[in-house]
Order: structure tokens, then C-alpha cells, then sequence
């Protein structure tokens, strides 16, 4: 069946879990129709159609993809095309990282990192912003993390993609300045989500210090998105942090960080847990 809803629509990636489903129910809260994807579809399923009967929206459409699959962006587009809906609100949210030095980490799963935090994210825009263009319309929100703004050593990879996403997203939104199109990215610091664990950085200090609850890193990343923003760091540590990255040398900004990285022992972890 077509879709020909007026009301508007937020395509989520990443929605089946942690930041991404708190976005897809402050989206359904205000009535937008969903577009939900991730790899596991029973958790898509469960969340989409709750939040399809709680707010009376009129569509929710599940997408099961794995978006480090290079033909994933075009095949997640297509589907949306072939269901009649446009897409007025992209939220590139999905992504995970990988703990470990450079040197001894699977290069593989680096490339699949690069893949689904960076080209996956770039397809996607590229593909759904045109439509925008036409409707003089839209909202990209992007994921980016507070170290979009710093180096991270133990996870090198993926805060060079995060270091992508801020800088691509900050230069698009200046290139769509006199539109009434807006790119905002929100840069999180750790949060309690399954981000560590995917990571295999369950044991680090980051994972094991203060925590953000995912209800609010979305709230704060979604105000902004409404607002327009360009940036948003949530939280008030987080916006120090960021703050600090400003005048803080490199060389000791990535020994801190470093730090930051490295594993508990993992006795210590388990005595914290007792
Ligand atoms: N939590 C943090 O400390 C933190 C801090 C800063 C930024 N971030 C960023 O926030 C975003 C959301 O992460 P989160 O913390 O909410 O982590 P999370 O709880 O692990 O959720 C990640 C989401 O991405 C989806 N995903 C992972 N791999 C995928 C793939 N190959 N294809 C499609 N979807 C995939 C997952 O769904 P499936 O597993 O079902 O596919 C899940 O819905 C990420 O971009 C992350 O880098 C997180």
C-alpha cells in the first residue's frame, strides 16, 4: 500500500536500541511517522508498532539492513521510493566503534566501522537531501560523539569517523544556510546504551565513569535538531570537556583520553560491581 500521509516522516537509523529508539519515541510523541532501521527486525517491530498504536501514527515502516553493506544506503532509499514516502526528517544515528590499538585490531571490522559511521551516513544524505532541496524542507540529524572534537587512542578508527561526521555535517549546514534545510550534529559523551559492550570496551574507564542516560542525550540532540543547531553536547561535563578540547594541547588532550581508554583490570571491574 502507498503512503500518502501528509504528516511528516523521520527516517532513524539505528532506532532498535539506545540513543536511536529514545529518538523514535520523542518523534512519535509529536506525531511523525516512522521509518525505523537497524538489523534486528523483532526489535524494530516491537518498538515501531507500540509507538504506532500509543500515538495513532499513521505509518511505521520497518527497514531490516545492515549498514555496512556498501549497496545498504541505495537498497534502504529504494524501499522508502517504492512505498511512496518522503522523508522529511534523516537521522543518521546508527554506529559502533572498536576498542583496541590500531596496530592489533581486525582491519576488517575497522573497514566495517568506517563504513557504517561514515559512507553509509554520506549515502544516505546524499540520497534522501535532493527531495529536500526540491521541498525547500528538511532536518538532518547526525551522530557524532564528544570525540568528533578530540582524538581518541584505544579506539583511533572511530574517533576519526566521528572527527568526519562533525566536520562534514558542520560544512553542509553553512552550504544549506539560506535554505530552510538544517543539519544539526549531536556529539554525546559516554552513555549508557550497549555502545561499550559492541565495542569490547565494556571494561574501560570511560564505560565504567559517569554515564548519560539515552532519554536525555536525545532529548537534547532532538530540541536542537528543532531549534536548527548546528552542534549540541549534552551535559554538563561533557560541554566542559568540550570546552577544555579548545585549549588543551593535543599531545596531552590524547594522553587524557588515552587514559580514558584503556581497561579497568578487570578484577577492579567486578569488585565495583559487587
Ligand atoms: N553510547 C555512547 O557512549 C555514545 C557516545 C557518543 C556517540 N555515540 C553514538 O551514538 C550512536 C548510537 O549508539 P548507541 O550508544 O545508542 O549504541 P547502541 O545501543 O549499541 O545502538 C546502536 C544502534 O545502531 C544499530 N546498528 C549497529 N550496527 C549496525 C549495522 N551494521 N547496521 C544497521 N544498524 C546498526 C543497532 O541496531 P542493530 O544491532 O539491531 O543493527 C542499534 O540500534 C552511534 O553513532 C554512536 O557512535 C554513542
Amino acid at each position: 500500500m502507498k503512503a500518502t500521509s501528509k504528516k511528516k516522516t523521520a527516517l532513524i537509523t539505528g532506532a532498535s536500541n539506545g540513543f536511536g529508539m529514545e529518538l523514535a519515541k520523542l518523534f512519535a510523541k509529536d506525531g511523525y511517522n516512522l521509518v525505523l532501521v537497524a538489523r534486528s527486525t523483532d526489535r524494530l517491530k516491537k518498538l515501531g508498532y507500540s509507538l504506532q498504536d500509543e500515538h495513532q501514527l499513521e505509518h511505521v515502516c520497518i527497514v531490516t539492513s545492515d549498514l555496512t553493506r556498501p549497496e545498504s544506503a541505495q537498497e534502504i532509499y529504494e524501499e522508502v521510493k517504492s512505498s511512496g514516502i518522503e522523508i522529511d526528517v534523516l537521522v543518521n544515528n546508527a554506529g559502533v566503534g572498536v576498542h583496541g590499538t590500531f596496530l592489533d585490531n581486525e582491519f576488517q571490522r575497522e573497514l566495517d566501522v568506517i563504513q557504517l559511521n561514515v559512507v553509509s551516513l554520506v549515502t544516505l544524505t546524499k540520497l534522501f537531501l535532493p527531495e529536500m532541496k526540491l521541498r525547500n524542507e528538511g532536518k538532518i540529524l547526525n551522530l557524532g560523539s564528544i570525540v568528533s572534537l578530540m582524538p581518541a587512542p584505544l579506539m583511533a578508527i572511530y574517533g576519526a569517523t566521528k572527527a568526519f561526521v562533525l566536520s562534514f555535517s558542520e560544512a553542509l549546514a553553512n552550504e544549506l544556510k539560506d535554505t530552510n534545510i538544517t543539519v544539526t550534529t549531536l556529539c554525546p559523551g559516554a552513555g549508557n546504551t550497549d555502545f561499550f559492550h559492541k565495542a569490547d570496551a565494556e571494561y574501560t574507564k570511560a564505560a565504567n565513569g559517569p554515564l548519560s542516560e539515552p532519554k536525555d542525550v536525545a532529548r537534547a540532540g532532538y530540541e536542537a535538531m528543532m531549534k536548527g543547531e548546528v552542534k549540541v553536547v549534552p551535559g554538563f561535563m561533557n560541554k566542559i570537556q568540550a570546552a577544555a578540547s579548545n585549549v588543551i594541547p593535543d599531545t596531552a588532550l590524547s594522553s587524557i583520553m588515552h587514559m580514558q581508554m584503556e581497561e579497568e583490570t578487570k578484577d577492579a571491574y567486578y569488585d565495583k560491581e559487587a
